[in-house]
């Protein structure tokens, strides 16, 4: 079952931005990439550090606490390479963002809460 929910518009969230917004009850971080709007869960898969802490720069979200850096288009590792955050997917309609809360398995975050 999709649980498409509204996040923000495109005016919430500038290129090269990232802000944490809440869909429904659920805080997500939303990403405005060169590669377009992403959505993650707002804590570091590390020590559940929160995202919005660290720094975005150059398509690379670094966490404040220990410097783990991920790729802000794909959630991917880049330092180290064995992580990922946790995405949702992102549909952007008009100038409204979405995201699927749905795709995520709860377990999948229950150790970032
Ligand atoms: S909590 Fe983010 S790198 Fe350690």
């Amino acid at each position: 079952m999709s649980a498409r929910l509204k996040v923000c518009t495109l005016d919430d969230v500038w290129e090269g931005e990232m802000r944490v917004l809440t869909a429904g009850d659920v805080e997500v971080l939303v990403v405005n990439t060169a590669a377009g709007v992403r959505a993650y869960h707002p804590r570091c898969p590390h020590q559940a550090v929160a995202l919005i802490d660290g720094s975005f720069d150059d398509g690379v979200i670094t966490c404040s606490a220990h410097r783990w850096r991920f790729d802000a288009a794909t959630g991917a590792g880049v330092n180290p390479k064995r992580c990922a955050l946790i995405a949702y997917p992102v549909e952007v309609d008009g100038d409204d963002v979405y995201v699927d809360l749905s795709a995520v398995a709860p377990g999948a975050v229950a150790s970032l809460t």
